[in-house]
């Protein structure tokens, strides 16, 4: 009763939370269910509805609308929150609009896309994951949120952890790749990383996963498209990555823009109370994407107002941009068609989210204009992305060791991409200044210095085709488009390989061509980088293609053609530094795949936990066989499997064996390794294990990554690498969806790849 009197006594002092934290004194405020309820009884319905609303600040429009007057609706208590508003300066001023004009003066939530890094970028999420590094990926997130915080957010739109197993969806780019089982492992690092131990503390920030559920799955791989899929393959395959990120706390859960099982996610009760709150047991609050609710009419789910009332119904708190909630919920109140209790409900979790972060306490925490210049871009943070970068990037062939090369001779730098500062952060990185990105141009010559010559030719643009090119190099992300003809262009080019020892030739997709809206049907690299490259490789000189790509991309022909390939995704504001560090040998290229490279986009969907089917084929060889499950045209096998990656050394695997041949519901089995560094360099190797269940109630899939070990081994070194295997290992959803192992008998593989074929036995018994 005391606490409750104080709490009363503060909220009517008429001094804002702010004034109050000023003085000096702490702000004393009662225990979160207390306060929180306190303050809900003193709302009325109008300032509840704004509780839910969240508008942008506008630098970013990606939906229908964008939202307008945001000045006033925040003095009327109509704003809950804020996304995509960038500074300390302007988030103060706004943050002051609310708890000084606002009747409440209830602070704002700043939310923004702090996707991979703030200011400091690191590489676009896929390549991240090639890092399979958990680690280094916590600490990106733990950067990204010392950043972010000290600007002003105490949001992120992050970690986007939708699997996908078609590259032509352009957000690839922005998720994990396609294994359940190293996506959760990703999802609970990074929400671990944004939100630390407490989301007191000032330089943790609200997680938000998203997109909820399998927006990675659309039709054709077409943004935004239908999605249909069996609750089995569901379970199984889709959805474990959310419910990692929900076992890791997240505070906040985005709905997807997909239907699922015939209802967008974001008017979906089954997905967002049922799954989500029922069976996870989720306790933050959910926000539907851009418009999302809006969208539902365009789904043909009804008017704003049935659509609205159809989002909070199914269990949506937060309304991003399109104000249905703002403007039919009253309506739908008076009509029975929402209830009060639910508003209250979705109120309560969202201030529950402002309390948590402190905001009651000092709603400036996050404004403090001396972190903002100290905090920033730093040095360490710097060279801490360099190192993660380094390690993202995926060496896919190296005949003949061209790599690393040597700092001596005339080395040639030509392509589009190789002095493309703008594009090096990659898609999805708005606190980013692109003038402070590294170019690999920049890189090289900063690595080489006086040693060797390094000459540079653009040698061509993105496409022949220039209105695709600016389709393809949006936000800024400018590739300077060359307005001189195709045959200057190559010949310039030509001219400075010839004069070369070694050309490297940085190809590839610009930024934008991965990332939302960004779907594509052709795989390849753009024509006219295909046609320079096949021109500089008539010059007989070694060529070293560093791939830049925002997903698999089909190189069929270049992996046949090119002697050296280096996969460099986007590797964020130190792109160049850390590329010129593995092409010079600095650091030994250790990322491994996260998605399969397709051969040719005829094979989309391809994934390496595929089923057998009735129809295997009987050879090893990947030969042609008819009434077996094959193409005429095409091998089944992928040009590059899930998990490859090569290294300036080589590693050997010898002696797997297991602890025993049986394992029972309550033991544990381990599963030993012996790895040898065989080659020349120090070298990290990303150990695998995956396991087959051989029969299954349901059919069960070739492979399943159940396991994995980033180790560092010196040359000649060898390390014996230990896994343990328990029964959760072994589950699987079943038809009822019931979590279960099966007894029988189970194939474990361990190895440097998912191709692996080095595999023992044991068998699960009663
Ligand atoms: C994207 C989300 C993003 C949101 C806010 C949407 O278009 O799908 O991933 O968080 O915009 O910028």
């Amino acid at each position: 009763m005391k606490i409750k009197a104080t709490i009363i006594l503060l909220l009517l002092t008429g001094l804002t939370f702010a004034q109050k934290a000023k003085k000096g004194k702490p702000v004393a405020i009662a225990p979160k269910e207390i306060f929180v309820a306190e303050l809900i009884a003193k709302m009325t319905l109008e300032e509840k509805l704004g509780q839910l609303n969240l508008p942008t600040s506008g630098d970013i429009v990606t939906g229908q609308a964008n939202s307008s007057n945001i000045a006033k609706k925040i003095e009327e208590g109509k704003v809950g929150g804020l996304f995509n508003i960038k500074s300390v300066q302007k988030i103060k001023e706004v943050q002051k609009v609310a708890v000084e004009k606002s009747r409440l003066k209830i602070p704002l939530l700043f939310g923004m896309d702090v996707i991979h890094g703030y200011e400091t970028t690191f590489p676009i999420p896929l390549g991240l994951s090639c890092t399979w590094d958990m680690n280094l990926i916590k600490r990106s997130a733990q950067i990204a949120a010392q950043e972010a915080s000290a600007d002003g957010i105490n949001w992120t739109f992050s970690p986007m952890v939708d699997i996908s197993r078609d590259p032509r969806w352009g957000r690839v780019s922005e998720g994990s790749g396609e294994d359940p089982y190293l996506g959760s492992q990703i999802a609970k690092a990074m929400v671990t990383g944004y939100q630390g131990d407490d989301l007191n503390k000032s330089n943790t920030i609200l997680s938000c996963v998203k997109h909820f559920a399998l927006y990675g799955a659309p039709e054709g791989g077409r943004d935004y498209n239908t999605v249909d899929m069996s609750k089995i393959r569901m379970y199984n395959d889709y959805l474990p990555p959310y419910k990692a990120a929900v076992d890791a706390g997240t505070a906040s859960v985005m709905a997807s823009f997909n239907e699922i099982d015939g209802v967008p996610a974001t008017g979906n009760k089954w997905l967002l109370t049922d799954l989500l709150r029922k069976q996870w047991g989720f306790k933050g609050f959910v926000v539907t994407d851009y418009t999302g609710i809006n969208e539902m009419t365009d789904h043909g789910m009804g008017d704003l107002q049935t659509v609205s009332a159809l989002a909070l119904n199914a269990g949506v708190e937060m309304d991003m941009v399109g104000e249905g909630f703002l403007t039919t919920l009253k309506k739908s109140l008076e009509e029975g068609k929402v209830s009060i209790s639910q508003i209250d409900n979705a109120v309560r979790l969202i201030l529950n989210a402002k309390y948590d972060l402190g905001l009651f306490h000092d709603p400036y925490k996050y404004c403090d204009a001396n972190r903002a210049k100290t905090e920033i871009f730093t040095s360490s943070n710097r060279s801490e992305a360099r190192k993660i970068a380094a390690q993202s990037l995926v060496l896919l062939k190296n005949e003949n060791q061209i790599l690393p090369l040597k700092k001596t001779g005339t080395i040639a730098v030509i392509g589009p991409l190789a002095e493309a500062k703008e594009n090096m952060a990659g898609t999805w990185s708005v606190a980013t200044k692109q003038e402070n990105s590294v170019s690999l141009l920049a890189g090289i010559k900063s690595e080489v210095g006086a040693s060797a010559q390094i000459l540079y030719a653009k040698g061509s643009n993105l496409d022949y085709d220039a209105a695709f090119e600016e389709r393809a190099t949006m936000f800024g992300k400018t590739l300077h488009r060359d307005n001189r003809t195709n045959e200057e262009l190559f010949s310039e080019a030509l001219k400075i390989a010839n004069q070369s020892d070694v050309i490297i030739a940085a190809l590839g997709e610009s930024a934008e061509m991965s990332g939302e809206s960004s779907s594509r049907s052709n795989l390849e690299i753009p024509q006219m980088q295909k046609d320079l490259l096949k021109e500089l490789l008539k010059t007989g000189k070694p060529v070293v293609l560093v791939l830049f790509n925002g997903r698999p991309l089909v190189i069929t022909d270049e992996s046949q053609t090119v002697p050296a390939i280096l996969n460099v995704w986007f590797a964020g504001s130190e792109a160049g530094y850390a590329i010129a560090d593995v092409l010079f040998g600095n650091e030994n290229p250790s990322g491994k795949l996260t998605a399969t490279f397709p051969r040719s986009v005829g094979q989309i969907p391809i994934y390496y936990n595929q089923k057998n089917t009735g129809r295997p084929l009987a050879n090893k060889e990947g030969k042609f066989e008819k009434f077996r499950s094959n193409y005429l045209d095409v091998a089944n096998e992928p040009l590059f499997p899930f998990g490859f990656g090569l290294s300036y050394t080589s590693f050997d695997y010898s002696n797997l064996s297991i602890s025993s041949s049986q394992i029972k519901a309550n033991e544990k089995l381990t599963v030993s390794v012996d790895v040898t560094n065989t080659g020349n360099f120090d070298g990290k190797e990303v150990v695998q294990l995956y396991i087959r269940d051989l029969v299954g109630s349901v059919t069960r899939p070739v492979k399943e990554l159940k396991g994995f070990q980033k180790i560092n081994l010196k040359k000649g070194d060898k390390q014996t690498v230990i896994f343990e295997i328990s029964i959760e290992d072994l589950k699987f959803y079943n038809a009822d969806l019931k979590h279960v192992a099966e007894v029988g008998e189970f194939e474990v593989f361990v190895g440097t790849n998912s191709d692996t074929t080095n595999k023992i036995k044991f068998n699960l018994v009663d």
